[in-house]
């Protein structure tokens, strides 16, 4: 099995907050990314975004440059939907990030996953 399917089938059959990891704000992150990044225009990824609720933090402080990249399609899917409109203002990639090419893109912030286990 694909660690994208192993990921796909995690985020398809448990509810968002059913997760071991589930947190309803990363707050420690948030404050790490303050503390690294307090320019507003700072590119931040969140890598292993999941369906973590950091990208709308990040927006609600008014960081305009925001990725999310995540292995698993269905949850960058279940984010996008979370956040309506404001998606748009995201940068959304699906990948692993051990192969991704974020291109010409440079990315200043990353924010790795704290653990990788359903
Ligand atoms: C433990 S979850 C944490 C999710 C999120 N950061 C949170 O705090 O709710 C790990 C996440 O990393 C993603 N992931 C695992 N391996 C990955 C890889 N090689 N590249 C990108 N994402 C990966 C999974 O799909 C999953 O969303």
């Amino acid at each position: 099995m694909h660690a994208s399917d192993h990921w796909d089938n995690v985020y398809r059959n448990k509810s968002f907050d059913s997760v071991s990891w589930y947190a309803p704000h990363l707050d420690e992150s948030v404050q790490m990314i303050e503390q690294l990044c307090p320019s507003k225009t700072a590119s931040i990824v969140d890598i292993g975004g999941g369906e973590s609720t950091l990208v709308d933090d990040l927006l609600h402080k008014q960081y305009q440059d925001v990725s999310v990249l995540d292995i698993s399609a269905a949850a960058i899917d279940f984010t996008r939907k979370r956040l309506g409109f404001r998606a748009r203002q995201v940068g959304w990639h699906v990948g692993d990030v051990t192969r991704y090419d974020f291109g010409a893109q440079n990315l200043i912030c990353g924010m790795t996953a704290p653990s990788f286990t359903s």
